[in-house]
């Protein structure tokens, strides 16, 4: 087990909660009341665990809830078998996209969330931007080599768009460089998310959120 990592806002600790309870250690609330009030509002289905944690005391944050959660062990067995997508960041750099990627892959049903490079995919940033949705699928950093089944690597110039393969890797590159030469000579297939005219290239975490739900509404079929 890793250290413990920082839940900030109800919606943060509502989704640790939801999907991954035994790992949630500490809540804290500005008020019992306000908090009640939010769960009965917002998340009725997390009042009970959320309430019987929570601990009033200050919290830095708009909602006046706040958590402490533990880091889940990696799970490298998403990057060699699985029956959705999994999204591979390649080389991200802004913890705010690599968090927004995080949260659509849990909205679109992705296998897991893997990062190649320098960013640490559980810096509070990143979890911030994920609204800690971290806690609904697997979310580690792993190297290229450990790659098995269909690699697809998105890019601006890439060929035609075509069905995602359900075990596919799905790849976006980094802010500025794009995908790295290894990505490239590992992918099986660099692809186009086809833009209007004069538009250089979608935001990555955007792209990812494009590519993942024409998956699940089945573009390409
Ligand atoms: C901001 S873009 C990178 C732009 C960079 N200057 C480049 O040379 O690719 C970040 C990533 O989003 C993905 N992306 C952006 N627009 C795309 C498009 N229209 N089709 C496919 N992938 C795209 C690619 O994976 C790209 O590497």
């Amino acid at each position: 087990m890793q250290e413990d990592v920082t839940l900030e806002g109800f919606h943060a600790v509502k989704h640790a909660l939801r999907f991954a309870p035994a790992l949630v250690r500490v809540v804290t609330v500005t008020s019992l009341e306000g908090a009640e009030r939010l769960c009965r509002d917002l998340a009725p289905d997390v009042a009970e665990p959320l309430l019987s944690l929570a601990v009033e005391g200050p919290v830095d944050h708009p909602t006046g809830v706040a958590g402490v959660a533990a880091r889940p062990p990696e799970d490298h067995s998403v990057l060699t078998a699985r029956t959705a997508p999994l999204v591979l960041l390649d080389g991200p750099r802004h913890p705010g996209n690599a968090g927004a990627a995080v949260r659509v892959a849990a909205a679109a049903g992705a296998s897991g969330v893997a990062v190649v490079g320098a960013l640490d995919p559980w810096h509070p940033a990143v979890l911030r931007g994920s609204a800690g949705l971290h806690y609904a699928l697997p979310v580690l950093t792993c190297e290229v080599g450990e790659l098995a089944g269909p690699v697809v690597a998105l890019d601006a110039e890439g060929a035609p768009w075509e069905r995602l393969p359900d075990d596919a890797v799905l790849v976006v590159g980094s802010e500025r460089a794009g995908l790295s030469p290894a990505v490239r000579a590992r992918a099986d297939r660099v692809v186009a998310l086809p833009m209007r005219p004069g538009v250089s290239s979608l935001n990555l975490a955007t792209a990812v959120s494009a590519a993942l739900y024409a998956w699940r509404l089945g573009a390409g079929d």
